[in-house]
Order: C-alpha cells, then structure tokens, then sequence
C-alpha cells in the first residue's frame, strides 16, 4: 500500500513497489488520455531550495496532465526562508494547504529530518549529494524500457561518482537485482565515497570493478549511465576546472560498443556527451527525460492513492 507514503530513497519501496510504479506509469505512457482528471481537486506543492528544469517541471507537468493543480517556489529566496523560516516550519506550513510535497534541498538528509513534520506524503526530489529517488525510478523505467529486464546487466557508470546523488541511487536500486555487474568509471578523485563502498558495494556483496578510462571497458557494457562533473559541490574552482573534461563520448567511443548497448544520462549534460550522440539509436537519455515525467505521474497517484476514472 503506498497512498500516504514518503519517498525519501528508492529502497523506501520494495522491488514490488517500484514495479507498481512501473507498471502504472507504462500504462500511463500508453493511454494518457485515460488518466486527464484523476487528481482534479488535489494540490501538489514544489519546494526547489535548489535550481532544477527537468525534475521541478516534469513534477509540475505530471500533475497538471492529471487534472490537479500545482503551488511552490524554484527560488527560496521568494518566500519566507529568505526571512530565516525554518524548514520544519515551512513544511508544515506548505503540507497545511497542499496534498503532496515535493521537495529539493542541497543538504543530505534534509528530506529525512522534514519528514517528521510533514501531514502529506512527501516526495525527495534530491538533497545534496546523497539520493535523488524519482531520477532512479525514471532510470529503472529507462532500463527496463530499453532491455526488457532489470537482472543481468553490465552497467557502467562513468563521470562524477563522488558527488553524483543519481549514481548513489541507481546503484542501491539496482543492488536488489540479480546477476548486476557494476562498472565505476571516474577520475581517481571522482570515486564512489569511501563509505558507500564499504556499506552499499562492499556491504551487499556486490560485483563491481574501477576503471579511469571508458574506452577499456566500453564494448563490455549494456547500459552506460554518463554523469556531469558536479560544479556545484567542488570546494575548489581549479580542481573542478581539472577534472570537469575528463569524460566525453563521441562517435569514434560509441563505435567500440554494443549494438544494443544504451546511453542514459540524468542531464543536464555540460560536455561528456557529444551532440553528435544524440542520433545514434542507443542514445537513450531524451526518451529517459519525457519518461520522467509518466513515472512521477504514476508516483503522485500512488502516494494520493487515487484510481484511473472506470
Ligand atoms: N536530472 C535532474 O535532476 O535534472 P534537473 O536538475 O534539471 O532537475
């Protein structure tokens, strides 16, 4: 049962929740007309402390596409924050007119502290550099979409994995799954942290191996998940500046990989990947994107607990 659940990190759901989701918003996908007034009535509150185009306006989409209407800011320095209100009382505040929440916050654990003051169900829409759950259900969804399976896969995951939230998600995601083999592909100082790999990787027993160079392992892998250099989290302008190139795939790198293989990428993208890209068929990251939008359509119906109209 998910109706007034919080979604604060992918394993909050069992593998059966997520595919509810799943499932939900591929019959969404399919049949969008059917779902046009299923939340009239209901209100959806925004609250981005964090720049974000793709998660804040695929939430915002969702709900309007399903009949409800949307509050909140992309800007905290519009509201009350700006005069030192704090997140426990904004949150209450917000969760006294709204029936779900989404929020982003640039400290790790922000959602987890805002949950206890919370009356609504609400949703992670990523904190700092930790998760980012509804960009791994897009990504699972993705996965799923491309290779009809989430078991028995090579992944690569190549840029930012120090400070990559979607990398930390889509691996504790997809660590339920069977027969994964992790490939982490980063910069020496760009690695997974110390401590995700001792209780995430290390912890769970999970099969992975670190590479500096794509090219090395590019032809073994079926899915290849690219991430940007995360300016925003850098203390220290010139190591970003060192580093913020290390990773590009252009034609010439795709011609070593898989026929099949698929390229996601959460966007947005600075460098890493070469427009060129984008029309190779196994360039997946703009289907992934409107994907992003039926699951967090399917989500807020979940959490709501409302049906499709009989
Ligand atoms: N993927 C993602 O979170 O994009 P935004 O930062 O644009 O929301």
């Amino acid at each position: 049962m998910l109706k007034g659940r919080n979604f604060i990190e992918p394993t909050n759901f069992s593998l059966e929740e997520l595919d509810e989701v799943m499932n939900l918003a591929a019959a969404i996908k399919s049949n969008p007309e059917d779902y046009l007034d299923v939340c009239k009535g209901k209100l959806l509150a925004t609250l981005f402390y964090e720049p974000s185009t793709r998660t804040r306006f695929s939430f915002e989409a969702a709900m309007l596409r399903l009949g409800g209407s949307v509050i909140g800011f992309s800007e905290p320095g519009s509201s009350s924050v700006a005069k030192g209100e704090s997140l426990r009382d904004t949150i209450r505040t917000v969760g006294s007119y709204s029936d779900i929440i989404v929020m982003r916050h640039p400290k790790e654990g922000a959602p987890n502290f805002a949950q206890e003051f919370t009356y609504v169900p609400l949703i992670n829409a990523g904190d700092g550099g930790h998760q980012h759950p509804t960009q791994t259900l897009t990504d699972l969804f993705t996965i799923r979409e491309s290779k009809g399976r989430l078991d028995n896969l090579t992944i690569g995951l190549c840029g930012d994995l120090k400070f990559g939230r979607t990398v930390h998600s889509l691996i504790k995601a997809m660590s339920k799954h069977t027969a994964i083999r992790f490939i982490l592909i980063s910069p020496p100082e760009l690695q997974v942290p110390t401590y995700f790999k001792a209780t995430v990787l290390d912890g769970n027993n999970l099969e992975y191996e670190e590479y500096v160079k794509l090219e090395d392992v590019i032809p073994e892998l079926d899915i290849l998940y690219m991430t940007r250099v995360q300016k925003e989290r850098f203390f220290n302008e010139a190591d970003y500046v060192r580093l913020k190139d290390s990773y590009v795939l252009d034609a010439n790198k795709l011609k070593l990989a898989k026929e099949d293989l698929a390229v996601l990428h959460p966007l947005p993208r600075v460098t890493e990947i070469a427009n060129e890209v984008d029309d190779d068929p196994r360039a997946w990251y703009f289907r992934q994107v409107k994907n992003g939008m039926f699951v967090r359509m399917a989500l807020i119906m979940k959490l709501l607990g409302v049906e499709r109209n009989a």
